[in-house]
């Protein structure tokens, strides 16, 4: 088990954090086509072999979920993609599960699938060099949800998967996401969030997750997007940490953010505030998607051929993440 603790640390220490590039074929081709930039597999390859080729990689970045379709990729310079990664410093990832489906009973909500054949798709990734998992489990917050039908049943199957990896020498990324979507209050949030979270640890004691070998991927305790009752970053740190202190068992390593949607500079100042006032032994990270690929991602559809300009843009981002993990960031060094 010190061996996954230790993947874990590596993953997280230091101020590292997650590069969240796992995005499915059909998610990828709405980034893209945002960018009026086609979506194929040589596009889809050629925007992430150039950010996980980039200078910032070994500084900042722990570890780099990929999709499927990434991890079996090879690079224009013929090597593999995990050998890629691993020979920037970082480790290898991979999204495990395959998507988020009706929740029958509960027709409003979603349960997270791919459990079925699991053990022998987790057996492939760890052949191909994948050193650690990602499952998402989702929640809507409105009158009535989420439902306890959703927070059991997603909890439960996180809870399976999360064994199955550490059965399979990997560790898992549990992923509550409770999602922003709605005009639901930031002390809703946090109180369906901790919810949300003690059920999942609830889960993982039961099905003997080794807690040391897990990294914890929340979103942080925000109003929602439709609320006119928005809060300060500073009230945002301090309820995430409230909800975490309150939620997740001394013996996890680890917890790296999701940015759910938030603007690059907003993940980053909460971020960095949530290391400001954080008292607790957590390592408080990032595993961002969105927050770290917007910008390089708008950059290179309009530049294609300059590698080493999206890189600047991309390395900026990984860096002001990074000190933000350290609580070390501030709005002049943006510039
Ligand atoms: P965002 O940071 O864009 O929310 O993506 C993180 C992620 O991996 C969601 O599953």
């Amino acid at each position: 088990m010190s061996e996954l603790n230790n993947i874990a640390l590596e993953i997280l220490g230091n101020g590292k954090g997650i590069l969240a590039a796992d995005e499915s074929t059909a998610t990828m081709t709405k980034r893209l086509e945002s960018v009026n930039v086609q979506s194929n597999a040589e596009n889809r390859l050629r925007f992430r072999e150039t950010l996980f080729s980039s200078g910032g990689m070994s500084e900042c970045i722990g570890g780099v979920i990929l999709y499927d379709e990434t991890i079996k990729q090879t690079t224009s310079k013929k090597i593999k993609i995990p050998e890629l990664i691993s020979s920037m410093g970082s480790h290898p990832g991979i999204k495990v599960d395959t998507g988020a489906k009706v929740l029958a009973g509960s027709p409003n909500e979603k349960i997270t699938e791919g459990l079925d054949g699991l053990r022998e798709r987790l057996k492939e990734y760890y052949k191909l060099g994948a050193k650690f998992t990602k499952w998402r489990g989702v929640y809507t917050i409105s009158k009535n949800h989420p439902s306890e039908l959703s927070i059991q049943s997603n909890a439960h199957a996180l809870a399976r998967y999360a064994a199955l990896v550490q059965e399979c020498n990997m560790v898992p990324i549990v992923e509550p996401e409770v999602l922003m979507d709605g005009d639901h209050s930031a002390k809703d949030c946090l109180n369906k969030t901790s919810e949300v979270i003690k059920k999942c640890f609830d889960e993982l004691i039961l099905h003997k997750v080794e807690l040391k070998g897990v990294i914890l991927k929340p979103n942080m305790i925000l109003a929602g997007t439709k609320s006119t009752n928005k809060i300060s970053s500073e009230k945002v740190a301090k309820l995430t940490l409230e909800c975490l202190k309150s939620s997740v068992p001394s013996e996890v390593p680890g917890i790296a953010f999701l940015s759910g949607g938030q603007s690059e500079i907003e993940s980053t100042e909460n971020l960095n505030l949530i290391n400001q006032l954080n008292k607790t032994n957590f390592i408080m990270s990032y595993s961002y998607g969105r927050a770290l690929q917007q910008s390089a991602l708008k950059f290179w559809s309009k530049n294609i051929e300059d590698v080493e300009g999206t890189q600047k843009v991309f390395n900026h981002r990984a860096k002001m993440n990074t000190l933000a993990a350290q609580g070390k960031w501030s709005k002049e060094i943006e510039n």
